[in-house]
């Protein structure tokens, strides 16, 4: 038992310094366009797929008036296009150096991702961790993040009011 724990702690010092040593000699490129490594979109995917869990149940605090979606489309024109998109196509600058980069949400002027309201809030709300989605909890008012979840999740529907600040990014 004791020859077992030894070399099992021999290994992880070995893995350990391994790393280590990966690292200080510059094999973690940072640059963005550097393709992903081996299995790190699907460690991404799936730590994303956790922190939705259950999220999807969560109802919006807002009803999906003309008002609402409006409000939503000035929100995201202002807080979310730069990286985001708009219903026209065309990349933005951010985004296009950007990784991983931010889905075009509003592509073919519908809800490009498809996550129903109560995750879109969610990840609205909290941002993703080391992917360079901020979280706007503390930057948007209860009402904006519910307008803009709104907004996203009908964009195949919106009064001709929200398509205004939507065209003019
Ligand atoms: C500085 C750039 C940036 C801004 C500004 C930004 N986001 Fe993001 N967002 C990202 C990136 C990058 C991702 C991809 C994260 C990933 O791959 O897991 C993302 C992911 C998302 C997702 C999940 C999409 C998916 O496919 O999983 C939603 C929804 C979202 N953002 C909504 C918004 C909204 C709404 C706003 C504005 C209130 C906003 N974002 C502002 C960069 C941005």
């Amino acid at each position: 038992m004791i020859k077992f724990a030894a070399g099992f702690l021999t290994a992880l010092a070995a893995l350990g310094l391994g790393g280590y040593l990966f690292l200080t000699s510059g094999g973690l490129p940072l640059e963005t366009h550097h393709p992903p490594f081996p299995g790190e979109e699907w460690v991404a995917n799936k730590a994303l797929e956790v922190h939705l869990r259950g999220s999807s149940t969560k109802k919006p605090a807002l009803n999906q008036s003309e008002f609402n979606l409006t409000e939503g489309a000035k929100v995201y024109a202002q807080n979310c296009a730069v990286c985001h998109g708009n219903r026209t196509g065309g990349i933005p600058i951010f985004a296009r150096g950007m990784f991983p980069p931010p889905p075009q949400l509003l592509k073919d002027g519908s809800w490009a991702v498809g996550y129903p309201p109560g995750s879109v809030y969610k990840l609205i709300h909290g941002g993703i961790r080391l992917t360079g989605m901020p979280a706007f909890g503390e930057s948007l008012s209860e009402s904006e993040l519910w307008q803009v979840t709104l907004m996203l999740v009908n964009a195949d529907k919106l009064p001709v009011g929200a398509l205004d600040f939507l065209a003019s990014q």
